[in-house]
């Protein structure tokens, strides 16, 4: 029978090794902090309690939780090491009763399915933990074992022994206690080590010492349990969790010419069938129909909304924008707050000027608009349906060209289309 849970994230730690002025959890990785791809992780687990263990940084962090009200922040005051911010955490809990998973919160790519083998793990034991091999692991704490193979302890990599560095199974940082019995062995721990910190991981052998149970689960795949102490390690996982991503699209029957140079965020929804060609950067927010052509270079930001069928092409960036049905922008444009109807033709080089130094205005673009090449829409500003502008277009803020109304020059005006010529020459699309 599953037990209520609670869960810990630690993510007090300066982390000084990136050498960024960032809390190292607030590192991005494909859209997410590391500390929200945690708490993504941890969520599918469907916790009671949740309780972040922050310090360093903490306006930053509690600005950047996403969904601060299923959250308890309790801040752990100076470090004192891991075991402490566990004590810290415990006494926010609260009197809770069940099962109290700890993890880190720059340990970004475990999956949820791991986090539940620990859970089962534990038993009627006093705690699980996870463990993983590596030749030789580095910074990470050794797993002792006795001549049966029975779990003894932790050993922090600092305090190894030459022999005991040798051991290639560590400690991956993620535990389940059974809340009951883990205050008295947090009350145990002392700073006897050679960073002069309360550390978690003692809390092992003292269970034992007691005559307590405490199961290892083992992990074949060290990359689960990757954590980032540097921005290499940053750079590692970020690719991981990319590969994810991709495959999870690519499952999903969307064609991604080449992965290596595709760079898709969490949080991006594709349809089927579209084909996502090479160089093109997706950000969190996005959303794409099924049939659509993206890309190559191309750049997609948060808010973006692209309809089946639609086609954005190299060196167009969108950001807060809708584009229509079959509508297409396939060369060199900045779409920004800027909503398109259907089958509209977006010419090379149109820009949407959304920005005027201190506010951002929309634009408007009916179906059908054709619009020539090195239009700047000055935002706020309206296209009609159906409606043009000849290339090199300046079309000023507050117009609004009306439905098939053709507007060329600097400032734009209303021009009568001749019926003997052809609109194509007039706009002046370069390309298809
Ligand atoms: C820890 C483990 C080590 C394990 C490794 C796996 C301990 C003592 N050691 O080492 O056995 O192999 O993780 O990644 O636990 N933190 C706090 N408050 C503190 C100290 C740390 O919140 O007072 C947070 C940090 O922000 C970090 C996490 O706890 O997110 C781990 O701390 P860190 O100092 O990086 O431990 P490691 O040396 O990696
Ligand atoms: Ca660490």
């Amino acid at each position: 029978m599953a037990q209520p849970l609670a869960v810990i994230v630690l993510a007090a730690g300066l982390g000084t090794r990136t050498k960024v002025a960032l809390p190292k959890v607030l590192l991005p990785a494909c859209g997410r902090t590391l500390l929200d791809s945690v708490l993504h992780t941890v969520q599918a687990l469907r916790p009671s309690r949740t309780v972040v263990v922050v310090h360093h940084g903490k306006e930053l962090v509690l600005k950047s939780l996403r969904d601060p009200d299923r959250i308890t922040v309790v801040d752990q005051g100076e470090p004192k090491g891991t075991g402490h911010a566990v004590q810290v955490a415990v006494e926010a809990l609260d009197g809770f009763v069940g099962d109290v998973l700890v993890v880190y919160g720059d340990v970004p790519l475990v999956r949820a399915e791991t986090l539940n083998n620990l859970l089962l793990y534990r038993g009627s034991g006093a705690a699980s933990i996870l463990t993983s091999f590596d030749s030789p692991p580095t910074g990470m704490g050794r797993i002792l074992r006795d001549g049966e193979g029975q779990v003894m302890g932790i050993r922090e990599e600092r305090d190894c022994s030459a022999q005991e560095l040798e051991i290639e199974e560590f400690n991956a940082g993620f535990y389940c206690f059974d809340s009951v019995r883990l205050p008295p062995a947090l009350d145990s721990l002392e700073a006897h080590n050679a960073q002069g910190e309360l550390y978690l991981t003692d809390t092992v052998a003292w269970f034992l010492g007691a005559g307590e149970v405490v199961n290892a689960v083992s992990l074949d795949d060290p990359v689960e349990v990757s954590g980032v102490n540097t921005l290499e390690d940053l750079a590692f996982v970020r690719q991981v969790m990319q590969e994810r991503i991709h495959l999870e699209h690519l499952g999903n029957g969307v064609i991604i010419e080449d992965p290596a140079t595709t760079y898709i965020d969490h949080e991006v929804s594709i349809g089927a069938n579209t084909r996502i060609l090479p160089c093109t950067v997706i950000r969190s927010g996005v959303n794409i129909g099924v049939d659509c052509e993206i890309g190559p270079f191309s750049h997609l930001r948060m808010g973006t909304y692209i309809d089946d069928t639609a086609e954005i092409g190299n060196f167009v960036e969108t950001k807060k924008s809708f584009v229509g049905k079959g509508t297409k922008a396939k060369h060199l444009s900045y779409l920004g707050d800027t909503t398109i109807g259907e089958n509209a033709n977006i010419g090379a080089g149109t820009i949407t000027a959304n920005y005027d130094g201190s506010r951002k205005h929309p634009t408007v673009i009916g179906d059908g608009a054709f619009i020539g090449s090195g239009t700047v829409l000055v935002a706020p500003s309206k296209m009609g349906a159906r409606s043009k502008t000849g290339a090199g277009a300046i079309v000023t803020k507050n117009t609004a060209i009306p439905d098939d109304g053709v507007f060329v020059g600097v400032p734009a005006r209303p021009i009568k289309a001749r019926p003997e010529e052809k609109s194509g020459d007039q706009t002046g699309e370069a390309g298809e």
